[in-house]
């Protein structure tokens, strides 16, 4: 028994400016609910593919490559930030959110693009970052030539410094990327000023959300993307803008360790709720279900199912289940609590394995050779939407010896080089076996790729049924045939030996599908009963036997 359902031995070619017919963008506004068991696969643009040769990845490129996402089979693609930014934080510092960064093209480009995914089938999700702005930002520059106490400087988060001249940070708090979250001003008269805060790095000021302007101003981003017609937003930070009334002392050092524990006064306050009530108004008004995923570090699922209420956003990252590690027991509890947490405000769950800030998931699961196909087969037989990570179709794993001079993580200067690096799972795509860039580009690229990925390409795995970049079509195929798989909220679990998770799926008047998963390094006999029925798919060698080999996941259909 293969994985492999469909012959596929034509590599998806680079194809500008495909047609993008009217009838299918149309179609597209009619499905209800496409978001709910939706894949939705993350392009990280810098990485992606590169037609202008600079060595950086641009909007040319990923159109381009598009019908290599239509023929992976996803729903939509979300794109990381490309708007004009000095790039201190790769995107995620931006100067103006109108206007596309000339590294990735033009607004043309951008709605080229748009135009061609709907055209393709695909829906489209931009990245938003309304927790801050870059310090290049024309509010935050003019902010700082008005001084103290000007209307600019109420859209920031500026205040006096403590001690006797002023000379110490307004409060304890620290940055994400570490050290202090604030920064010291210098006044127009050439003094030390005041502070500004900033929960990331000293170049991405946070907005003052209590401010009517910065409210407005994110209300007509909205719909300027919106009337470009993106389906939704991935919304950076989303449990960061609202503060605690009067930026209160957290009372203690090492605060990173407390993010996603702990109540803290800089995130998930209650206030920044509001915010979304009033933004799915504005989604709502767009004809086509357009959504918004929060990208929310909280204490709890519960927490986070908040902002999934009927009236704020549609779905959010599912952290907890990407930082699970493979043990049986363990993800039978997260899957358990996070579909529990969700069913009160109807939300569908989500579940994600890797993206930009994580160890790539082959990895970070031990390198352990089928295990991180068995997780991704486990993930997409799960109810609810999936988030895939460019290049985790090619299994491709995170590159770990970088040098440092290639290096452009701002947590990597803060950290010395300790932790919280993310330039390895960054490294620009292998597409072809051979040539520059391996076909990320006809220039160079700005992360050197390992020599090696030229075998893990797209075009080295197109074809070979034991490739994962064909376990991934499959997989993706099988999902669209059997819409079970992503709907639903829950699972019914099957009895099955000690590090094995089984569990069947039924959609209504429809066949039943069943799950397992060997998260056991030794092969296992499967419960009798368990293994009946065709196999569908396996994410490594499977005889049929009923004996599940180490580090596998089978489907069934029965
Ligand atoms: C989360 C983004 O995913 C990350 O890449 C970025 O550094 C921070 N938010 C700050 O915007």
């Amino acid at each position: 028994m293969t994985h492999h359902l469909a012959d596929r031995t034509q590599p998806a070619t680079p194809a500008a400016g495909q047609a993008a017919p009217a009838e299918a963008h149309s179609a597209r506004e009619l499905t209800p609910d496409w978001w709910r068991g939706a894949v939705i696969y993350q392009v990280y643009p810098r990485s992606f593919a590169d037609a202008d040769g600079d060595g950086m990845g641009d909007l040319p490129g990923i159109r381009a490559r598009l019908p290599h996402l239509a023929d992976l089979g996803v729903d939509a693609v979300w794109l990381s930030p490309f708007y004009a930014s000095p790039q201190a934080d790769a995107g995620y510092d931006v100067s103006d959110y109108r206007a596309i960064d000339p590294m990735f093209g033009t607004l043309d480009d951008a709605t080229a693009l748009i135009d061609d995914a709907h055209g393709l089938g695909l829906r489209v999700i931009v990245d938003l970052v309304p927790n801050h702005s870059s310090d290049q930002h024309v509010w935050f520059r003019q902010a700082l030539r008005e001084g103290p106490g000007s209307t600019m400087r109420s859209r920031y988060h500026f205040r006096p410094g403590k001690g006797e001249s002023g000379e110490l940070p307004p409060n304890d708090w620290e940055s994400i990327f570490g050290g202090p979250a604030w920064t010291r001003t210098t006044d127009p008269d050439g003094t030390p000023g005041e502070w500004y805060l900033h929960l990331f790095a000293p170049e991405q000021p946070d907005f003052d959300w209590n401010s009517p302007e910065v409210r407005e101003e994110f209300r007509s981003v909205l719909r300027f993307w919106l009337d470009r017609g993106v389906d939704g937003f991935r919304i950076d930070v989303a449990h960061g803008m609202v503060k605690a009334e009067g930026l209160p002392d957290m009372g203690r050092a090492g605060q990173l360790k407390l993010l996603g524990n702990q109540q803290l006064p800089f995130f998930d306050q209650d206030g920044v709720h509001e915010i979304y009530r009033d933004w799915r108004t504005i989604l709502d008004a767009y004809p086509g279900e357009r959504i918004g995923v929060a990208e929310a570090w909280t204490p709890s699922e519960d927490r986070t199912a908040l902002y999934l209420r009927p009236d704020e956003l549609h779905q959010a990252f599912n952290f907890h289940y990407l930082n699970t590690g493979w043990n049986a027991a363990e993800l039978r509890r997260v899957i358990d609590s996070s579909l529990d947490a969700m069913r009160p405000v109807g939300a569908p769950t989500t579940w994600v394995l890797s993206n930009h800030d994580v160890v790539r998931h082959r990895t970070r699961l031990g390198e352990v050779p089928g295990r991180d196909r068995a997780a991704s087969l486990l993930m997409l037989a799960l109810p609810g939407s999936a988030y895939v990570y460019q290049g985790e179709e090619l299994g491709l794993p995170e590159v770990t010896d970088l040098p440092d001079e290639v290096r452009q993580d701002p947590s990597f200067f803060k950290d010395n080089g300790q932790d919280g690096l993310r330039d390895g799972c960054r490294v620009p795509l292998p597409w072809t076996r051979e040539g520059t860039s391996l076909g990320f580009g006809t220039g160079g690229s700005w992360l050197p790729q390992p020599a090696s990925w030229g075998e893990l390409s797209v075009e080295a795995q197109t074809g070979d049924p034991s490739s994962t970049l064909e376990l991934y079509r499959s997989a993706l195929a099988v999902r669209r045939e059997h819409p079970a798989l992503g709907a639903g909220s829950g699972v019914e679990w099957l009895t099955a030996p000690e590090g094995v998770l089984a569990f069947r799926r039924t959609a209504e008047g429809g066949a039943a599908f069943v799950c397992a998963v060997n998260t056991n390094d030794v092969p296992v006999e499967l419960t009798a009963g368990l293994a009946e029925g065709t196999v569908l798919l396996s994410s490594g060698p499977y005889d049929g036997s009923g004996v599940l080999p180490a580090d596998t996941t089978v489907w069934w259909t029965a």
